[in-house]
């Protein structure tokens, strides 16, 4: 417990990864991944599998970024201080142990970055209608630019929408629709696959968009996805990725996610 307070007072925090509580999820995710690693093995293991399969072919191996890098439970640190000479992680909120080892090595840089461009204007934001008009103003606007040998964007994709789709939920009191959120999922999505269209370099992503819910005989209660545009990439595989057991989000059911895998050379 005091490790825990220590680690939530002494991690570096942008005011706005403070206020949409990101700091919170990001702890929350570490203590998750030690609840569940053993049944997210799999998962870990083609994500892993797929990274080396990937950069065998690569030109040259000097500089590696990963988009939404949070404790790179899926891509660990070992392996990409193997492959590559320089490390660059982006995200909103970076772990405490990022920061000590960057504080150490002049060869990893942490970039702590909104990629989804919408959390500064969220406060204006009261109407489904206004959030979908922002994230459609986003596309045409240069989100991020990065040029390195290879740039993953490592389950990121599908986690755009969720803070800007809860704040809009809040501000009108009520859930967005199943329609409403996907058609929101959708825009942001399409957005992070234009801007990392547009960087330079080999491009690898992973990202869950497919949800299943499980009774606990193991019927589908609820299965649900939403388009993304991933014209341009190329498809590589997909797996099935065991997120929460039953009792971990629910006692009701259990939460499976699809993981598609694409790559763009
Ligand atoms: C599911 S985690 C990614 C897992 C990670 N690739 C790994 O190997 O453990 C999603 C990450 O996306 C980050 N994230 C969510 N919204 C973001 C945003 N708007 N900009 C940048 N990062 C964001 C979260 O902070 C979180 O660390």
């Amino acid at each position: 417990m005091l490790k825990e307070a220590l680690e939530f007072l002494l991690t570096p925090t942008t005011p706005l990864a403070r206020r949409y509580g990101f700091l919170y999820q990001s702890i929350s995710l570490k203590h998750r991944y030690h609840r569940c690693k053993k049944i997210w093995m799999p998962h870990l293991k083609n994500c892993q599998d797929l990274f080396l399969e990937n950069i065998q072919d690569l030109p040259q191996k000097n500089h590696v970024v990963i988009l939404g890098s949070a404790h790179l439970h899926e891509i660990p640190m070992h392996l990409l201080v193997q492959n590559f000479k320089r490390v660059t992680l982006v995200d909103v909120i970076h772990p405490l142990k990022h920061h000590l080892l960057a504080k150490k090595n002049k060869n990893l840089e942490l970039i702590t970055k909104d990629l989804s461009g919408a959390l500064a204007d969220l406060e204006e934001i009261e109407t489904y209608e206004e959030l979908l008009t922002l994230a459609q103003q986003l596309h045409e606007k240069k989100l991020f630019h990065f040029k390195a040998d290879l740039i993953v964007s490592g389950n990121l994709l599908s986690q755009l929408a969720l803070l800007p789709i809860e704040q809009v939920e809040k501000a009108l009191k009520r859930p967005l629709t199943l329609e409403e959120k996907d058609h929101i999922c959708t825009q942001f999505g399409n957005n992070h696959l234009k801007n990392l269209l547009a960087c330079e370099g080999h491009k690898l992503v992973y990202c869950d968009r497919e949800i299943t819910y499980r009774s606990p005989d193991k019927e589908v209660i609820y299965q649900g996805s939403y388009p993304i545009d991933f014209s341009g990439f190329t498809y590589l595989k997909n797996w099935m990725w065991e997120l929460a057991p039953k009792g971990e989000a629910s006692k009701e059911y259990s939460i499976e996610m699809k993981v598609e895998a694409y790559r763009k050379d």
